[in-house]
Order: C-alpha cells, then structure tokens, then sequence
C-alpha cells in the first residue's frame, strides 16, 4: 500500500516537473532564448532548401484542392498573409496552367468576404483542369498575357471592382516577356497595389544558372527604366527565408 501511494506520489511529481518545463519552454520569450542557446544557424539553410525543393521537382508534385499549383508553399503562405493585409477587389495573374493557383487565390479571397474578381490569364487552355474552370470568381482567359486586349479588360475590371489590385507575374519566364508584362501593368497599377514577379530564382538566384536573362533581369531592366515606381517589401519576402520570387514582392508607390 504503501510503495503504491509513494509511487502515485512519484507519478504526480513528475507530471508537475513536466507541466513547468512545457510552460517554460512555451513561453514565447522563452522559447526564443532557447532557439538562440541551442541552435546556432550556418546561413546557408534556405538556400540550400530552395535549392532541394527545385531540383527534386517538388512543386511540380504540390496541389491545392487536387489542382496542380507550382509554386513554394512558403510562398502561398506569405501570399494568403498579404492577400488578407491588403484586401484587395482585383486579382491579376498572369500564367494559369492547371488553374491550381487561381482557385488558390479565389479560396483565400472568398474568406477575406469582400466582393472580388481573379483574371487568370494564359496563352493555352489545354492544361486548365475543369474543376478550376468551375470555379465561379475566376474569369479564365486565353491570350498573351502582354496583349492590349488584356490591358483593356483590366482596365474593365477595375471600374467594375473598385480598390486594390495583387498582380502575380507566372507566364513565360524570359526577361523580354517578364518586362512588357510589367510596362503593360505600369499604367494600370496605383498606388499600394501589390506586384509579384514569380520565378525571378531562376537564371542563378540561386538555380538554374543556365537558363538566360529571366524574370530577375527584369525587374533589373525595368527599375533602370522607372526608378520610382515600386518598393520592394524585403522584410516579407525573406519572412519564411527563401521564395521563388527573390527580389520581387513589389509595391507600387
Ligand atoms: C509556370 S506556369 C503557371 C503556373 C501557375 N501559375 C501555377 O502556379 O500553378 C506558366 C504558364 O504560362 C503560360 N504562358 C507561356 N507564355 C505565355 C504568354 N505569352 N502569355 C500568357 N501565358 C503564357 C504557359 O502556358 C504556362 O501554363
């Protein structure tokens, strides 16, 4: 009797031991110390997870509702957090494929609870899966994204759907391309609209070093050309330490 109530005794003592240590080690402030004291970063743990993610093909293989999505889902996270700071009525992406993405946006946007549109625009259908063609907030369009006629039914758009615009840049991943999709933007953007240009990892940032001037040169070639449209929302882009947008989470000034 006596062993059992000294070992009920035991079992209770270190129930209460563990309790405090869950609550030091959970404590915010605490858990911060903790990370600093025994965990010491080599720098090089984003970049060498990018690196990783991209060449295995990983986001190749990455899904949102069953639809193909090729993107980082650090990314989409950092986007679902911009997407609700920013409330915005028009959504403009340019490059569907699957349609993953769109309905991606269309999800979030359908949370935030404010009337919106998504223009999801591509050069070819054929990969546009039927499930996101459903989708009744998206106006799927197949076109170049650097047609007038696309620059017109933005500028539709933004009467009919007044307030801020997120624009995500994901067609055709050259410089040439990438930049008259940004000139094409320039007069139908304002001021606090949000910009992405997607894929600027490419061309060595840091993979793909063979692939020619791509959409960071861009984003270079243009900010030669208008210095003062844009500022770069660094802190959010290096929130979750690497993006497949490097150097390019833009906001219009
Ligand atoms: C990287 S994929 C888009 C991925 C999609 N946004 C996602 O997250 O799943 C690029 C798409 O751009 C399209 N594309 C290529 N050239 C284009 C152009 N000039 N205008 C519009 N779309 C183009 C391709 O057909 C392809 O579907």
């Amino acid at each position: 009797m006596t062993s059992q109530r000294q070992s009920a005794a035991k079992r209770s003592t270190l129930a209460t031991k563990l309790r405090i240590l869950n609550q030091i080690v959970f404590d915010r402030r605490n858990t911060h110390l903790f990370s600093q004291l025994f965990y010491r970063s080599t720098g090089s743990e984003p970049e060498e997870y990018c690196r990783w993610y991209f060449n295995n093909l990983v986001w190749q293989d990455t899904t949102w509702m069953g639809i193909e999505t090729y993107k980082s889902p650090c990314d989409m996270w950092n986007y679902q957090e911009i997407l609700v700071d920013l409330k915005p009525s028009l959504v403009i992406e340019f490059g569907t494929a699957f349609g993953g993405s769109a309905v991606f946006w269309a999800s979030v946007m359908r949370q935030i609870g404010k009337p919106f549109k998504v223009l999801s625009v591509d050069i070819s259908h054929k990969l546009l899966r039927p499930a996101a063609r459903r989708d009744p907030d998206v106006e799927f369009v197949e076109s170049s994204s650097a047609s007038p006629e696309i620059a017109e039914r933005i500028r539709q758009l933004r009467s009919e759907y007044p307030g801020k615009v997120w624009a995500i840049l994901d067609s055709d991943h050259t410089k040439d391309h990438v930049l008259a999709e940004m000139k094409l933007l320039r007069p139908l953007l304002s001021t606090g609209d949000y910009l992405v240009v997607e894929d600027s990892l490419l061309n060595g940032h840091p993979v793909a070093s063979e692939w020619g001037p791509g959409p960071y040169e861009a984003i270079q070639a243009y900010e030669e050309e208008f210095p003062n449209d844009y500022t770069h929302d660094t802190p959010r882009e290096k929130k979750f330490g690497w993006s497949f947008a490097p150097y390019g989470f833009m906001v219009r000034n």
